[in-house]
C-alpha cells in the first residue's frame, strides 16, 4: 500500500503537470485505464503497475462512444467514492477523472479505428465498439504519457487492438496484458457481473466451463480444432438461459480463427445470459510432442 495520499485532478492540464514532474525526478509511468466500477480484476492491474513503475496514474471514465444505442451506458455502475478507496488500497498514486466536456469538446470530429481487427468477434455484433475503444485510448495515452499501460486479458480483442494500433501511431508506450482474475465458482470478473441474477450467474460459468474443456481437450492431445470448438458450443447450447454468439480457437495476434493446432492458440468465448453479456477465454497450450 502506498504511503502517499492519493491525489485526484480532473483536468489535463493538471494530470500532464504532475506527471512531468514525477518523471523530471526519474520516476517511471504506469497507467491502468479504466470505466471505474473497479474489482479485483483492475486492482491487480493497478498493483502491476505499481510492481513496475514508480507513478500510477488511473484513469476513471465511462467513455460514451464505445457503448451501442441499446447497451448499458446510462445503467454502467458509477461509485467513485469505492473507486479511489480501491485505488488508493491497490497503491495507485493518481486518480484522473475526466469528463466528456474534455475528452469529446464541442465540434469533436475525429476518431481512430484499427481496421480488420475491430470488426471481428465482438466488432461483428458491436459495431462502432472498438472505434470507441480506440479513440478513447489513443487521448488518455496521449494525455497522460505513461511508460506502460496496463490491460486486462479478458478484453483479449481489446489489448490486441491496442497493441496493434501502438504499433501502426507510433505512440510510445509499452502495452502490458494482465491475466484474467476469477471468482472462486470460475467467472471471470466483470463490472458487468453485477447485473445476472443467481441464475443467470449459475449460466455464465458454462463459459468459463467450456474454455476448461478445451483446454483439457488440447493437452490430452486432440489436434482437431472443429472438434474442439463444437465441444465447447455444445457445452454452452446445452445452458438454459444462455445464448450463444460465438466459441471460436483463434491467433492471438490477428484473432483469426485456425483450423489447425498451432503452438500458440486462444479460445474466445462471448456469450448473452438475460440481457447480459459476457465474454472470457483463454490461451490453448498444445500437448508437447515428445522428442526421439
Ligand atoms: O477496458 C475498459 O475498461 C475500457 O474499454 C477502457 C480501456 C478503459 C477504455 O474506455
Amino acid at each position: 500500500m502506498s504511503d502517499q495520499a492519493l491525489e485526484t485532478v480532473s483536468e489535463i492540464s493538471a494530470l500532464r503537470k504532475l506527471v512531468a514532474s514525477r518523471r523530471q525526478q526519474g520516476a517511471t509511468i504506469g497507467f491502468v485505464p479504466t470505466m471505474g466500477a473497479l474489482h479485483a480484476g483492475h486492482t491487480s492491474l493497478i498493483e502491476a503497475a505499481g510492481a513496475d513503475c514508480d507513478f500510477v496514474v488511473v484513469s476513471i471514465y465511462v467513455n460514451p462512444t464505445q457503448f451501442g444505442p441499446d447497451e448499458d451506458f446510462e445503467r454502467y455502475p458509477r461509485v467513485l467514492e469505492q473507486d479511489l478507496a480501491k485505488c488508493a488500497a491497490a497503491g495507485a498514486n493518481l486518480v484522473w477523472t475526466p469528463d466528456t466536456s474534455i475528452m469529446y469538446p464541442d465540434g469533436y470530429s475525429t476518431d481512430v479505428t484499427v481496421k480488420a481487427l475491430s470488426r471481428i468477434l465482438e466488432g461483428a455484433t458491436r459495431t462502432n465498439h472498438f472505434q470507441g475503444v480506440t479513440t478513447i485510448v489513443t487521448k488518455l495515452l496521449l494525455s497522460c504519457l505513461p511508460d506502460i499501460a496496463y490491460f486486462g486479458a479478458k478484453d483479449f480483442q481489446q489489448q490486441a487492438i491496442i497493441r496493434r494500433m501502438c504499433l501502426d501511431l507510433n505512440i510510445p508506450v509499452e502495452i502490458k496484458t494482465c491475466p484474467i482474475i476469477r471468482d472462486t465458482d470460475g467467472l471471470a470478473l466483470s463490472s458487468r457481473n453485477a447485473y445476472l441474477s443467481a441464475e443467470e450467474r449459475e449460466a455464465g460459468l458454462s463459459l468459463s466451463r467450456a474454455l476448461r474443456l478445451a483446454q483439457e481437450k488440447v493437452a490430452a492431445g486432440e489436434t482437431d480444432i472443429a472438434q474442439i470448438k463444437a465441444a465447447m458450443q455444445q457445452l454452452l447450447n446445452a445452458t438454459p438461459l444462455l445464448k450463444l454468439d460465438y466459441a471460436t480457437i483463434a491467433d492471438p495476434t490477428t484473432l483469426e480463427d485456425i483450423s489447425t493446432v498451432q503452438s500458440e492458440m486462444v479460445a474466445l468465448i462471448a456469450a448473452r445470459v438475460g440481457t447480459t453479456r459476457l465474454i472470457d477465454n483463454c490461451q490453448l497450450a498444445p500437448a508437447a510432442t515428445e522428442k526421439t
